[in-house]
């Protein structure tokens, strides 16, 4: 089945543009009857683009690729930790799959009311944000050494922004106080240059324009409510023990980067 959609492709690719649409319609259409969307992700169009040269056409598809994590916080259960490791694990996949659905999507007929293309564009970015939020916050927590230096950019950079270090905890603990179900991100805000802290509400409400994450913490309740209950004061003060300050100084590093371009 495999290599007949790839040959399908194949001829529809020396045709034009609206056989190249129909053709690709059809091969989703086929994907989704046999439940094998999976085969738009990244192996089928590696294996399209490496053998028949047409790179271009398919990379039009995102795909993200799922990162391994270790965590070695002593603040939460072993079970939470799986859990959050297979909601992201979803996460992934469901936006690999809207990805390559958005490929074969009629555009024709896009409306705010109600079309597949708006519904799919939606999915996209929740679950887009869903799977990067992730990762940013499993790789800036749980380390157990945590320890960050007055001399870092990090220190330096939240206590010109905030007032003070202790003023940006302050400011970040009621954040995720006030979140309802989401996320708590310090970043970096390219309009005003400066560093502010948001809170998105679930994956993708409330995410502001000019945004570049640096410190990334998930208040969703599956974040701790195994562990917490509804205290999710007490689990923000433990995440907070065990930030990885050498993970969130090579963003601040970055970013201040990103600021010096964009300030040439
Ligand atoms: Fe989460």
């Amino acid at each position: 089945m495999l290599m007949k959609m790839v040959t399908r492709w194949k001829q529809a690719m020396v045709n034009s543009p609206e056989c190249r649409q129909r053709v690709l319609v059809s091969i989703a259409s086929t994907a989704k009857r046999i439940n094998m969307e999976i085969l738009f992700n990244k192996k089928i169009k590696d294996l399209i683009s490496d053998k028949l040269e047409v790179r271009e056409r398919l990379d039009e598809a995102l795909v993200a690729q799922e990162k391994k994590f270790v965590l070695n916080s002593e603040f939460l259960s072993e079970k939470n930790k799986k859990n959050h490791k297979d909601l992201y694990s979803q996460y992934v996949k469901d936006f690999n799959t809207i990805s390559a659905k958005l490929d074969a999507v009629d555009k024709s007929n896009a409306s705010g009311n109600h079309s597949a293309f708006r519904q799919l564009k939606i999915d996209e970015t929740y679950n887009m944000n869903a799977a990067y939020l992730h990762e940013l916050y499993f790789a800036n927590v749980s380390d157990v050494r945590s320890n960050i230096s007055m001399v870092s950019i990090s220190f330096m950079r939240l206590e010109r922004d905030f007032g003070s270090f202790d003023e940006w905890q302050r400011d970040f603990i009621a954040c995720c106080l006030s979140s309802r179900c989401g996320w708590v991100v310090t970043y970096l805000n390219t309009y005003t240059q400066k560093y502010m802290n948001c809170v998105i509400d679930l994956h993708s409400q409330n995410v502001p324009a000019g945004f570049y994450p640096v410190i990334v913490m998930d208040v969703w309740q599956h974040a701790y409510y195994r562990d917490y209950l509804k205290d999710v004061k007490t689990y923000t003060a433990a995440m907070m023990k065990e930030l990885n300050w050498k993970i969130i100084e090579n963003r601040f590093t970055k970013a201040d980067k990103i600021l010096q371009v964009l300030r040439s």
